[in-house]
């Protein structure tokens, strides 16, 4: 078997947008740490520093806010589509053919360099996509959009068809700008790869979304739920983590390819929790489930520097606003999506088609062998 896997500590890339220190813990968006800009900016604000460099103004982020809050309807060919599909589809399958479907049928597909209006208009339909779909798979009617509500409120709201809490909009917020970018994860890096060959941003967005699907980088914080759910009790955490971990299974929401200690936005949010839920018996469960796989890790992989990531405290936030676990990856990926096109813009800007070498560690025919 080949041992060159994973392209484990290979730089394919320089960046502006995010700086990820594995080693001391910190995640830095151009020039802000992450951390602050979670507890006090907007989705809006954050979209906007990373696709543009800086913080807007108040005067930029009205109008951006503006033109952001024009791009959320359904388009008619779209909508056709999405009726078609099967109500019981998974979501991100349905949000891979709808961006799909959406750069057909808006023409993204012969763009190149990409342009910032497609761009916008797949950030801000991402929500509302998956609103509709999934309405339709509870046999409920969709809710339009409300231009008056913020990203993030008006995600919460087509959701439900309610306005959404405070408390709840403000810590999905801080989560999803936690989420936004994360230097050259999987699905990003599949993003840049296609958008390498000269490709649309439409291709490049379907391999992003095709990557995140997985469960070892987006699938994850439905499992770290599932985890808690069979775990149960404070008493019952050591004994299931240990069999897990004698069977040679991995503990979902561990473990990370940078992050050699506490990854900063797991601690971020486990701060954030701490006000919203500290009285409920879940979070104190969860609390105390990291505490105990922690030292477990350090037990069963000595020297595998293995800690909490962000999927496990997402799973917390996700489910202290009671979305449903079959949108946890679909809203990872609606907060991503910011990260993913600010590489693809930057990719643009300094292209040269990626194209690695393998070592080929199969068998040679027998005339190359006995060639002089
Ligand atoms: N539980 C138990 N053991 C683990 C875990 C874990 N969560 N993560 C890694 N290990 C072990 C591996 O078994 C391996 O052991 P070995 O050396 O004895 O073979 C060693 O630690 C190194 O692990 P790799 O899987 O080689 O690390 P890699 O960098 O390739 O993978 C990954 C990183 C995919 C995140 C991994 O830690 C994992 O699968 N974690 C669980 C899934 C998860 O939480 N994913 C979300 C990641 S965050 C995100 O994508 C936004």
């Amino acid at each position: 078997m080949a041992s060159v896997t994973g392209l484990d500590g290979v730089v394919a890339a320089e960046t502006e947008l995010s700086l990820v220190d594995g080693q001391n813990g910190y995640l830095v968006y151009r020039g802000y740490e992450a951390k602050e800009l979670a507890l006090k900016m907007s989705f809006e604000e954050v979209a906007y520093l990373l696709w543009h460099g800086e913080l807007p103004s108040a005067e930029a982020i009205n109008a951006f806010k503006k033109q952001w809050v024009d791009h959320r309807a359904i388009p008619t060919e779209l909508k056709a589509v999405l009726d078609l599909l099967p109500k019981e589809s998974e979501m991100m399958s349905v949000l891979r053919t709808a961006i799909s479907v959406l750069g057909t049928c808006t023409r993204q597909e012969s763009a190149w360099p990409p342009q910032f209006e497609h761009i916008l208009a797949n950030t801000a339909l991402l929500p509302t996509i998956i609103a509709y779909h999934y309405r339709r798979s509870q046999g409920l009617q969709p809710v339009e959009p409300d231009p008056q509500l913020d990203h993030v409120a008006n995600y919460l709201y087509m959701l439900t068809g309610s306005k959404p809490q405070y408390v709840h909009v403000k810590v999905l917020t801080a989560y999803f700008i936690l989420a936004m970018e994360h230097g050259m994860n999987a699905s990003t890096f599949a993003g840049r790869v296609v958008l390498s060959t000269q490709s649309d941003i439409t291709s490049a967005l379907c391999a992003s979304i095709g990557a995140m699907k997985g469960p070892l980088h987006g699938g994850a914080p439905s499992e770290v739920l599932q985890m808690l759910d069979e775990i149960g009790t404070k008493e019952q955490a050591e004994a299931w983590l240990r069999e897990e971990l004698g069977a040679g299974r991995k503990l979902m929401g561990f473990g990370h390819r940078i992050y050699k200690t506490s990854d900063p936005r797991a601690e971020a949010l486990r701060q954030l929790m701490q006000e919203l839920a500290s009285e409920d018996p879940w979070f104190d469960l969860a609390v105390h489930v990291e505490k105990v796989a922690v030292e477990l890790l350090r037990e069963y992989k000595p020297g595998r520097n293995l800690y909490v990531n962000v999927e496990f405290y997402a799973a917390a936030v996700m489910r202290a606003i009671a979305l449903p676990t079959s949108l946890f990856t679909p809203s990872f990926t609606l907060s991503r999506i910011v990260g993913w096109t600010a590489h693809l813009l930057e990719q643009a800007g300094c292209n040269r088609i990626f194209r690695p070498q393998s070592v080929y560690v199969g068998e040679l025919p027998a005339s190359l062998l006995n060639r002089p």
